[in-house]
């Protein structure tokens, strides 16, 4: 059997699976969609969103990319974000990234990556904006894995810098999240990101109302 013939024979055995449980599971499911989370995380193999969260069909929106970026002129990354947040009316939104994410591996390295180079810059900016702390870490190792956090933490700052994620916050108090996969022992670890501390730190640039209001002033007088 061909891996691709397997993979319809492994179809066929979680189809009986999940109609044995429930024979109208599939029936249920094709009726709709109301996940509670968005999950953003990176396209690596090794890193099965469903499987390591133990959740199932329907419970989460996901979208994944290389090093699991949000990066604001990527349409497809805004889009998800804005049909999970604004239609879906998700409850809480994660970014996962991983350790040994060849991504941000590669963004460390000074080589010419084609063009995944615009890609991974997004990931050197995030080492020029902690420059001080990665190079104090003297541990190669233990610096990659710094900068894996980092940049989970930069990603939760540039979703709280969008319009649907202050709205949702401030209407419904959705939460951001930033969480790691530690793929050594497969321990999912929560980075425990402050939401209230970044958007309080990023309004005064980042509010999408500010400009508005601005104007406003100036038109009055
Ligand atoms: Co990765």
């Amino acid at each position: 059997m061909s891996k691709i013939e397997k993979i319809f024979e492994n179809n066929k055995t979680w189809i009986a699976e999940k109609l044995a449980v429930d024979e109208n599971y599939f029936e249920n499911l094709s009726k709709g969609q109301s996940p509670e989370f968005l999950y953003i995380g990176c396209s690596d193999s090794r890193v099965t969103a469903e499987d390591l969260m133990g959740v199932q069909p329907g419970e989460v929106f996901i979208h994944r990319n290389i090093a699991n970026l949000v990066n604001n002129v990527d349409l497809n990354v805004m889009s998800v974000i804005n049909y999970a947040v604004r239609h879906l009316k998700v409850k809480h939104v994660v970014v996962c990234g991983h350790y040994n994410c060849g991504g941000v591996k590669a963004a460390m390295q000074p080589k010419d990556m084609g063009i995944l180079n615009p890609w991974l810059r997004n990931i050197r900016d995030v080492y020029r904006t902690h420059k001080t702390e990665l190079n104090a870490i003297q541990d190669e190792e233990k610096r990659y894995e710094r900068l894996v956090e980092l940049n989970v933490q930069e990603q939760c700052v540039n979703l709280i810098k969008t319009a649907a994620v202050q709205e949702a916050h401030k209407e419904r108090g959705l939460i951001v999240h930033g969480w790691v996969f530690d793929i050594h022992t497969g321990k999912l670890i929560d980075l425990k990101i402050d939401f209230p501390k970044i958007l309080g730190d990023i309004m005064e640039i980042y509010n999408p109302q500010t400009a508005h209001k601005k104007r406003k002033k100036t038109e009055k007088k």
